[in-house]
């Protein structure tokens, strides 16, 4: 029997991936007060890239400091540190993979605003219970075409630094993805309103970054099945944006849904919520039957019969791996060899501390507030890997979660004003 794991993958653009499986982003939260890479992000790709995947993609990067997903977040924006971008790369292209940088902004979801305001598509505020709502305002025509050339502009250095391709973010709620929604975006102008305008945004980014970097670098973008909300960018939505993707001539799609007022693959974590493997493959299947470009399927892959199964009667290229790579950074490599059989859920398995959720939370802030805790194992572990440590499975999510506060908090103390300036995107 062919062991399709194993097989390699010609992208459109011609590039080839050695095998099947796709490192999923994960924020690393590394960065310096710069928001520059350094050695602690060279230690952690050479270590993922020595764990077999065939693909890994990088940790969200942002284009613009002023707004940041998490204080640690990477940014390239004139802010310098251009060789540690490249040892960053050469780290992660060590054993021979691919690695592509994602790309972000964070819009409304950003947890970190140099200038006091998080802007959106329209001056909507984010709702998560426990969350107090940031100020939105609503970007002007001028600043969403100034992102989209930022986003060119990030996707050149990588390729000039050495990343082997690039994959923007248009999930999980982000800047790009809540343009898509109708919730978020409730735009009277070219950029909302009809399911082209709100998808607008998104593809003249492809545009922008294809254009910057060529036809033969790879071009890849997460995009959600779904969000799941009623009002949200729904699947038969989705399943639209496909087919424009594919005019787009993109190398690979990965396929994720939620974002931070709903998420599925966090709220999924327990064995006895749990559906089955792939929480998003019944709406991937939809997405396939549109598709002309590979896709990759993220968010609760675990067993290798289920892989296998995504991968010949699911339509799927690759398969997505998030949360076991911050621990298991060479299941991927156990796999592959048939040492191992499926990889590790350790969000099932977390016990949550009663004490982390706080007194007198309401029952939906307590729900948040466990999502979140759960989540922020998984930094920690990251960031033990950064540090050359090996990562500590029996860590509780009361030991990572004070560890995360303390870490979180420094880094934003320590921020740099904007200082070099911000390069402007022409
Ligand atoms: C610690 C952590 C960081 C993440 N950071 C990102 C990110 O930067 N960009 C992104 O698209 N998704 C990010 N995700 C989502 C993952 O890419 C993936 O979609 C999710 O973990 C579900 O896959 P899994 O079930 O294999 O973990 C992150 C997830 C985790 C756990």
């Amino acid at each position: 029997m062919t062991d399709l794991l194993s097989q390699p993958l010609t992208l459109p653009c011609g590039a080839v991936l050695s095998n099947r499986f796709g490192k999923a982003p994960l924020t690393e939260g590394l960065a310096d007060e710069h928001n520059r890479a350094n050695e602690r992000l060279v230690r952690l790709y050479r270590r993922w890239s020595e764990g077999g995947a065939g693909l890994l993609v990088s940790g969200n990067v942002h284009i613009d400091r002023r707004y940041l997903e998490r204080p640690g977040n990477v940014a390239i924006d004139g802010n310098g540190g251009l060789e540690w971008i490249k040892a960053y790369a050469e780290a992660g292209t060590s054993a021979g993979n691919h690695f592509w940088m994602q790309i972000n902004h964070p819009g409304r979801q950003g947890a970190v605003t140099r200038d006091g305001t998080f802007p959106g598509p329209s001056a909507i505020p984010l709702k998560v219970p426990g969350r107090p709502p940031f100020e939105t305002r609503a970007l002007s025509e001028e600043e969403i075409l100034e992102i989209i050339r930022r986003f060119a502009f990030v996707a050149t250095t990588a390729r000039e630094c050495g990343f082997t391709g690039v994959q923007i973010h248009s999930a999980h709620g982000y800047l790009l993805s809540s343009f898509l929604s109708g919730l978020s975006n409730t735009r009277t102008d070219a950029w909302g309103g009809s399911l082209p305008n709100r998808a607008r945004a998104l593809l003249e980014t492809v545009r922008a970054v294809r254009k910057a970097v060529g036809p033969d670098f790879p071009v890849s973008v997460k995009l959600n099945s779904s969000d799941f909300q009623k009002g949200g960018f729904t699947n038969e939505e989705s399943v639209e944006v496909v087919r424009w993707l594919g005019e787009e001539k993109i190398d690979l799609l990965e396929i994720t849904g939620g974002n931070y007022e709903e998420l599925p693959w966090l709220e999924d974590v327990k064995p006895s919520t749990k559906r089955r493997e792939g929480y998003f493959l019944d709406y991937a299947k939809r997405m396939q039957a549109v598709a002309t470009m590979p896709l990759m399927i993220t968010g609760g892959m675990r067993t290798r019969a289920g892989m296998e199964d995504a991968l010949r009667s699911g339509g799927m290229d690759v398969i997505g791996l998030g949360r076991p790579m911050c621990v298991d950074t060479d299941i991927c490599k156990q796999l592959l060899s048939r040492e191992s059989n499926s990889a590790i859920s350790y969000e099932s398995a977390l016990p949550v501390d009663p004490l982390v959720i706080a007194a007198g939370a309401t029952p939906a802030e307590a729900k948040a507030l466990e999502m979140w805790t759960n989540l922020v194992w998984f930094f920690v572990q990251i960031w033990r890997l950064g540090d050359g440590l090996e990562p500590q499975r029996d860590m509780t999510a009361l030991e990572a979660y004070r560890i995360y506060r303390e870490t979180e908090d420094r880094q934003t103390a320590a921020l740099a004003p904007l200082d070099p300036p911000l390069r402007v995107a022409t």
